[in-house]
């Protein structure tokens, strides 16, 4: 019997591009140059399976296409908003994730950026190689301390619990969040948090505040201006979620006005096109997208992939269906 054609949409860890070749016929982008819609309309009609990732926008343009052999999308990543779920609902084409695996390092990314911000790590490392140091002084970069204070998170699934574990264990934060359902009894008291019925009631509360909400329509903007006016002045805003979840032009507007201390962004509306106004200002610690970006997770997640498209060439439900 023929192997199944599989189309990997950017470059994997090597390891798990050669299970790939083991196993499939399979078409690798070795150049790791991002594909264009026509490109993907055509893997769509030539390949039993696509793998794409964030960087890919699989509208309902590229599903609808016409002559499709794809069934599956195996996507490299917990976020699906880049791929249009009703138009693959209405095209019976399987969609699948790679959760869990990649809950630790996207939850030690949200801790770094909320240090760096606190401790304004990135303005001191650019006053070292910008040669602008002259030396300490008892009142030089003086940032906001962390053991101790309230951490905000705005929606509680698995990496917003990740972040918990850290800041409660490690920094003795107090924890207290918003999330859509009630959250399990053992988790809030493990964590001695308190769910709060808004997310205004979060954002007034806490000196650090951490995003951890799907992307999409339904979040689109969820942080704009009138909300970011409800952080308290010496606050943090860190998101390792979505970049569309906070209104860009508000939030630049936030941290050149002093309404809130800091912000620690690892994604952003329109990436990598970044908004040019976070560029020159000194209270914002940028990272290019590197929630799940180390050796283990990159490879966890491409051997995650591999596991749901065995089981759906096998006729059986992949473990990480999410349509
Ligand atoms: C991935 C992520 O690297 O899994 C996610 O949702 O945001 C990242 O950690 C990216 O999605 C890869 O496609």
């Amino acid at each position: 019997m023929s192997k199944p054609k599989v189309l990997v949409t950017r470059k994997w860890p090597a390891e798990v591009e050669q299970q790939l070749q083991r196993l499939y016929e399979v078409t690798l982008n070795e150049q790791d140059i991002a594909m264009s819609d026509d490109e993907l309309k055509a893997a769509m009609q030539n390949y039993d399976a696509v793998l794409p990732s964030v960087t890919e926008q699989i509208t309902a343009d590229i599903l609808n296409v016409e002559n499709k052999r794809a069934k599956i999308l195996g996507n490299f990543g917990v976020g699906f908003n880049h791929i249009d779920i009703e138009a693959a609902k209405a095209n019976g084409i399987v969609v699948t994730n790679t959760p869990g695996v990649l809950t630790d390092c996207t939850a030690d990314i949200a801790m770094l950026l909320l240090l760096m911000s606190a401790r304004r790590g990135s303005e001191g490392e650019r006053q070292i190689r910008n040669q602008t140091w002259t030396g300490w002084q008892p009142t030089h970069l003086l940032g906001h301390k962390v053991s101790g204070k309230t951490l905000g998170l705005i929606g509680f699934g698995r990496i917003a619990q990740a972040v918990a574990q850290r800041a409660h264990f490690g920094f003795g934060m107090k924890i207290i969040f918003f999330n859509p359902s009630t959250a399990s009894e053992n988790i809030i008291e493990k964590y001695q948090a308190v769910q709060c019925n808004s997310i205004e009631e979060v954002l007034s509360q806490a000196n650090f505040v951490s995003l951890h909400c799907p992307g999409g329509e339904a979040t689109r903007h969820l942080i704009n201006e009138k909300r970011l006016r409800l952080m308290q002045p010496s606050a943090h805003l860190i998101n390792t979620a979505r970049g569309d979840v906070v209104d860009s032009k508000a939030l630049i507007k936030a941290l050149k006005e002093d309404w809130i201390a800091g912000a620690g962004l690892d994604v952003f509306e329109g990436e990598p096109n970044i908004d040019k106004g976070f560029l020159d200002m000194e209270n914002v610690s940028l990272l290019p997208h590197l929630g799940s970006a180390t050796e283990e997770t990159r490879i966890a997640m491409g051997n995650l992939v591999l596991k749901n498209l065995a089981a759906f060439f096998a006729g059986e439900e992949p473990g990480d269906r999410v349509i």
